[in-house]
């Protein structure tokens, strides 16, 4: 039983915390902390979101015990896991504490705002026992595994093209609204955009070079159009913003045209994921059933106690995802193509 600390009771937090009710006698919550004396104990009534779940409750935290500084958390004994859903301008502080006291780490992405504060991640986690991961759940959600298995497998030939987008509207849910602080969060870029830099990563690798353009609001892009230049023929553009109209449904979705078919995916449609074949002949595939945050946790958990490091999300990807994003911003800035080490 891996006893874990839930560092944030805000919107990922709570989300979190629903996952570990399914994961039966696999982990333990028995501490969660949140500067917000409300939200640590239990009333999650002003909690916002723009995925599932998003209607306020108040929970009964029985005997899980309420933390308002996470220096404590690491310092507790009884706490084998962090979870980490705060904001991101504190994960590297909180991250790097967590494994110098040998406790394993799940970290929200985005991993940090600067390529530096991943580098002390990496460097805390070599000089540990204890595992990091960054919860990266798109890696984990059910049509991106499809597409990422039917891709390694070559299912349907070649990838010719690849299309990745993820649109909002503005977040209007954080706490004292961080996440509208660039210097806090890193804006649209590493906030939202993030997650589909870090899958192109997972299915194709590093590119040779990133070319964007955005608009820059308050120092940051609330709307990133990257073309991601490879050595081959296959043509990737991934495309996020949150400048969208307060009404506009939450998107992500995702275009892949193979030789023989081509696979579209968007969330806010409500339709399945759609392969059409060259022949005319359309199918529904059938995907994985459990929803990415579950899978992310449960995955980490069964490293921990496997005692292996993490593959399915390496913390050196996160890391890279992170420096990819920040070159497109360089890339908008200056107009021309940026080279990737
Ligand atoms: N995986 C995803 O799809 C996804 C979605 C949204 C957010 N996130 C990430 O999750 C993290 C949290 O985002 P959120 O949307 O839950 O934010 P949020 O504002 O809803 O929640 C953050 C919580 O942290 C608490 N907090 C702030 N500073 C603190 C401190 N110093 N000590 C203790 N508690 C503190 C706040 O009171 C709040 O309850 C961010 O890194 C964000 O990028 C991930």
């Amino acid at each position: 039983m891996i006893r874990v600390a839930l560092v944030g009771a805000g919107f990922v937090g709570r989300n979190h915390f629903n996952q570990y009710q399914l994961l039966g006698d696999r982990a333990r919550l028995v501490a969660i902390c949140d500067a917000d004396p409300a939200r640590r104990a239990g009333d999650w009534t002003n909690i916002g979101g723009n995925l599932a779940d998003a209607t306020g409750r108040v929970q009964d935290l029985g005997d899980i015990r309420p933390y308002a500084r996470w220096e404590d958390v690491v310092a507790a004994g009884d706490v084998d896991m962090l979870d980490i859903t705060l904001p991101t301008f504190l994960h590297p502080d909180i991250a790097t504490a967590a494994l110098a006291a040998g406790k394993h780490v799940l970290c929200e992405k985005p991993m940090a705002l600067t390529v530096e504060g991943c580098d002390r991640m990496l460097a805390a986690q070599k000089d540990s026992s204890a595992l990091l991961m960054v919860a990266q759940c798109v890696r984990f959600w059910p049509e991106y595994v499809w597409l990422k298995q039917a891709h390694t497998e070559n299912r349907y030939g070649k990838l010719k093209s690849l299309s990745l987008r993820r649109n909002a509207g503005t977040p209007s849910h954080s706490a004292g609204a961080w996440m509208l602080d660039p210097t806090k969060s890193g804006g649209a870029l590493l906030d939202l955009h993030v997650h589909d830099a870090d899958y192109a990563l997972y299915l194709l690798g590093k590119p040779k070079s990133v070319c964007a353009q955005g608009h820059i609001r308050n120092g940051s892009p609330d709307r990133v159009h990257a073309l991601w230049h490879y050595n081959t023929e296959t043509c990737v553009y991934v495309e996020g913003c949150w400048d969208f109209p307060s009404g506009f449904s939450f998107n992500m979705g995702f275009t892949a045209v193979f030789e023989k078919a081509a696979a579209i995916w968007d969330m806010a449609t409500g339709k399945p994921l759609c392969v059409m074949h060259n022949d005319g002949k359309t199918e529904t595939p059938k995907v994985p059933e459990a929803d990415g945050f579950f899978a992310e946790i449960e995955y980490f958990l069964s490293c921990i106690a496997a005692g292996t490091p993490p593959t399915t999300s390496t913390p050196q990807d996160s890391r890279d995802a992170i420096a990819i994003a920040l070159a497109e911003l360089e890339s908008i800035r200056t107009g021309k193509p940026v080279p990737i080490r």
